[in-house]
């Protein structure tokens, strides 16, 4: 194999492989053969290597190294215009039978899909490398830790999944025990190179393709380099491969993050917490504690993904199988999440965000003063008064960091424990401007599910130019489950089963507006006054008062010390309007209608239920 990279050299040194595992060698041979690299590369995971990929992206004009003495260990990038986003569209499960997919997914058949695949993949890394990538999801060892490898050809995926996933040397020897199937993944960003061809800073195709088959376990992604299309170790394997995997073993892969509540008295609760987008799940996941309520701490665990497996004894613990954070940077400051703007000051990577004179980044929402100029994420010259007069944002609104979890000041001492965390409650949650009181804790495990099936949010105007209307997704897992959504209500259904302590399940609003639509409830910190009385719920020793949709807290169940919030405004906060109520219970049924032939019978009483209680 003949590469016509100049940096090259170096790298071939890693042509051979890191591993004993026949299979995998074997897969990787066959895989080249079809993709026709100019070589092969196994990544090993050490600085030395890594380093070496940033001088590369670097050449390539992918990166851009920030300035070291503000930023340091930083890197900067821009994608093309087109290629921003997770495509939901182009995503697809292929599972046998279109209704193991079920509705809410897109399907082909996999052998149609295969061949198509096959030939998309056909000479697709022809003049770029081939790095073979084996990531943990887990802690490496961790009884509830799953090992993929990834084929990329895109040295840009390879620097984020180092922080994204524990990678490298110490993967491959867990592979070489050979005691867990390992979940191959193809990526490529379609773009081969000619003999002498010069390569663009962000290669990617227009044709996309996110294809999961569910029944062999394996991801397919043609076209993208960006996030979850291409980290394929997030979205697809951790949720959509994973969902399948921990329904047939009996354990849950849901996209929840985990966090520790740490009483004065020093005692430890752990949630895990399932938000759609856009709803602040990684500043709840790294809370601050209002400095009146003295001695209570938040701990952070996970921000996006939460592996959830019964114990020998039981008890329901979870792990965060990710290593790092991949947060949309636009609104992220010191004011709204301390602990992240800590965790992202160095050994950053920065998506398409604005590049500011100094060699450091800004994005909307940072500082209350944007810097006088800067080039923005499309690579173009902008100025406040630009912004202003073209109505143009200088970072994209899913613009990204990608930072270790580890360099949290908030995250776990725990974090990594093999075994995971125990989990105490699970808690919904959405944007809902109406009916949705601050905090309900549900009667019992299926009345929790059903509320977290019927959970929804409503659209901003920056994801569907819609303002307001509620969109229903289910745990938070509509774009993420990869099989039928009606299975997945039945499989939480029966998890109980497996469990001696049944965790509680709570849902909350932080997002309920007066009438004159202005938020009622002020949010980010004071968020600790629900998550306490939560956990005095959980302990057996929080009050509240029973209602037609749950338990509530009253005004006197609430710690108050250091905030100045009316009764009358929490009882306009907490109401549970019967009117609106109807509107809402006729409104689940929307998704259950498409997908009844599959939704277990307890979402049926529930609903009921709930209509008498009405
Ligand atoms: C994410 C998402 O990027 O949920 O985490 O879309
Ligand atoms: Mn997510």
């Amino acid at each position: 194999m003949k590469a016509n990279a100049a940096t090259l050299d170096s790298l071939v040194a890693q042509s051979q492989p890191l591993t004993t595992n026949k299979h995998l060698i074997r897969w990787v041979e066959k895989m080249a053969e079809l993709c026709k690299p100019d070589a092969i590369h196994w990544v090993d995971g050490s600085h030395t290597e890594y380093e070496m990929l940033c001088q590369r992206l670097i050449e390539a004009g992918t990166f851009v190294k920030l300035n070291e003495e503000k930023w340091p260990g930083c890197f900067y990038a821009r994608s093309v215009p087109s290629d921003v986003a997770r495509v939901e569209d182009r995503t697809f499960i292929c599972s046998y039978a279109r209704d193991g997919a079920g509705p809410t997914n897109n399907w082909e058949d996999p052998y149609v899909m295969r061949r198509r695949l096959k030939q998309l993949f056909r000479g697709a890394m022809q003049g770029r490398i081939m790095y073979v990538l084996p990531f943990s999801m887990g802690p490496v060892g961790s009884p509830m830790a799953r090992i993929g490898v990834q084929l990329t050809d895109s040295p840009y995926v390879v620097a984020n999944m180092r922080t994204m996933a524990r990678i490298g040397k110490a993967v491959f020897e867990e592979i070489d025990k050979d005691v867990q199937r390992v979940v191959p993944c193809m990526h490529s960003v379609g773009m081969p190179l000619k003999p002498g061809e010069k390569d663009v800073p962000w290669p990617c195709n227009d044709t996309k393709y996110i294809v999961h088959f569910p029944e062999s376990r394996e991801i397919w992604s043609y076209g993208s380099g960006y996030g979850g299309n291409a980290l394929l170790s997030k979205k697809c394997f951790a949720l959509r491969i994973a969902s399948n995997i921990a329904r047939d073993e009996g354990w849950m892969a849901e996209h929840m993050l985990i966090l520790g509540v740490e009483s004065p008295e020093g005692e430890k609760t752990y949630v895990a917490a399932a938000f759609p987008s856009a709803c602040g799940k990684t500043n709840f996941a790294m809370l601050i504690p209002p400095k009146a309520m003295k001695g209570w701490k938040v701990w952070t665990v996970g921000d996006d993904i939460a592996w959830i497996k019964p114990d020998a004894n039981g008890h329901l613990r979870a792990i965060n199988p990710e290593a790092g954070f991949f947060g949309v940077a636009p609104g992220t400051s010191v004011k709204t999440n301390p602990s992240a703007m800590a965790t992202l000051s160095r050994n950053t990577i920065f998506t398409n965000v604005a590049l500011t004179p100094d060699g450091g980044v800004w994005w909307e929402g940072m500082t209350d003063e944007p810097p006088a100029e800067c080039v923005d994420w499309r690579g173009e010259h902008w100025t406040p008064e630009i912004g202003k007069e073209t109505g143009r944002t200088a970072a994209h609104p899913n613009g990204r960091f990608t930072a270790p979890a580890s360099q949290c000041p908030s995250i776990d001492p725990d974090w990594e424990s093999p075994e995971g965390v125990p989990i105490s409650a699970f808690i919904f949650g959405g944007r809902r401007s109406s009916t949705l009181p601050l905090v309900y804790q549900t009667f019992n495990w299926s009345s929790g599910v059903y509320a977290g099936a019927t959970m929804g949010s409503e659209t901003t105007a920056a994801a569907t130019g819609v303002v307001g209307k509620v969109r229903r997704d289910p745990m938070a897992m509509l774009p993420f489950c990869g099989y039928h959504m009606g299975d997945y209500f039945r499989h939480w259904i029966k998890m109980q089963r497996e469990l001696d302590v049944t965790p509680r399940i709570f849902h909350v609003n932080w997002f309920r507006k007066d009438s004159n639509g202005k938020f009622l409830w002020p949010g980010f910190g004071e968020n600790l006054r629900v998550l306490r009385w939560i956990v005095e719920r959980v302990h057996g020793h929080g009050r509240g008062r029973e209602t037609p949709i749950g338990w509530v807290p009253r005004y006197e169940d609430i710690d108050w010390t250091g905030l100045d919030f009316s009764r009358e405004a929490f009882d306009e906060l907490m109401q549970v309007d019967r009117a609106a109520w109807r509107k809402e219970v006729m409104a689940h049924e929307e998704l259950f209608i498409d997908i009844h032939d599959h939704l277990p019978s307890e979402m049926i009483y529930e609903r009921e239920l709930l209509i008498c209680r009405m």
